[in-house]
């Protein structure tokens, strides 16, 4: 090559001068790829509406990952045409910059669940969860009837301060009325004043309509119809989010 005469030869019998060569080679590769992100302030979008999970839906979203939702449905809308036309809007980075773990998943046995808040009902999703077959004849997906037991939450104030420990940014008000949050979401009809003033547009909801105990199916119910729904995209553009 450009009139070098290169003996190959020499590389390929002197392993440690193979493995040397290789690193180095493999390293421009990595460089090339991880030095741009330095020269940008941000890779995650600037958007309006991303907010810390309330203590309901995150109480729901730790079942979602308990039972493992995510071997069977990915959480990200990937940016091509018949993804768009099915789930909605391609997924932003925003959407889940406070996932600790991200369920963004690989496998899609069934849909994708990125964008699946407020698609249904809160009946349709505790008939679906307790039998899929009830409403999908022909779903493949495992009855989780079992989910209609009462929620442990005693805990929740530690799991927001862990999680704030990760970058959440949950106020010191947030985490001291964790309790009280997550009973007042979960009950409709008690006044949800306070709860509104920290967690913004959340919605108040007993989808399982058994007023008395707070279950693992309210929890994971308020955690799926708020998937996908913090971002009005009636205003965000490609040409928007270029600019930032
Ligand atoms: C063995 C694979 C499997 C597992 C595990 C699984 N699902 Fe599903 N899920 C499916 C299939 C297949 C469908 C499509 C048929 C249907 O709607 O039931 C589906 C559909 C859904 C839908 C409706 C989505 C839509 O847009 O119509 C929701 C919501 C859902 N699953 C939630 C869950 C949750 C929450 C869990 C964990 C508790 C879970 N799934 C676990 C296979 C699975």
């Amino acid at each position: 090559m450009f009139g070098i005469k290169f003996n190959h030869g020499v590389i390929e019998r002197n392993l440690i001068l193979l493995g040397v060569l290789t690193l180095i080679t493999i390293s421009i590769g990595g460089l090339v790829q991880v030095i741009p992100l330095f020269a940008v302030e941000s890779t995650i979008e600037r958007v309006g509406g991303i907010r810390p999970y309330t203590p309901l839906e995150q109480a729901g979203r730790d079942i979602y990952v308990r039972e493992g939702c995510y071997t069977c449905h990915s959480q990200m809308v990937r940016p091509f045409r018949d993804e768009r036309e099915r789930y909605g809007h391609y997924s932003l980075a925003a959407e889940s910059m406070f996932d600790h773990p991200f369920q963004w998943g690989s496998k899609r046995t069934g849909p994708d669940l990125a964008r699946v808040g407020g698609r249904y009902s809160d009946d349709w999703h505790v008939l679906h969860l307790r039998n899929p077959r009830h409403v999908v004849p022909e779903s493949i997906m495992p009855t989780y009837g079992f989910l209609d037991r009462p929620l442990n939450y005693g805990d929740i104030g530690q799991r927001l301060a862990t999680l704030r420990t990760a970058g959440v940014p949950y106020t010191d008000a947030m985490i001291a009325n964790a309790r009280a949050d997550l009973e007042a979401q979960a009950r409709p009809a008690e006044d949800g004043t306070a709860f509104a003033a920290r967690y913004g547009r959340a919605r108040q909801m007993d989808p399982d309509g058994n007023a008395k105990t707070v279950t693992e199916m309210d929890a994971l119910v308020a955690y799926l119809q708020m998937l996908g729904t913090l971002v009005d995209f009636s205003e965000v553009t490609p040409e928007r989010l270029r600019q930032q």
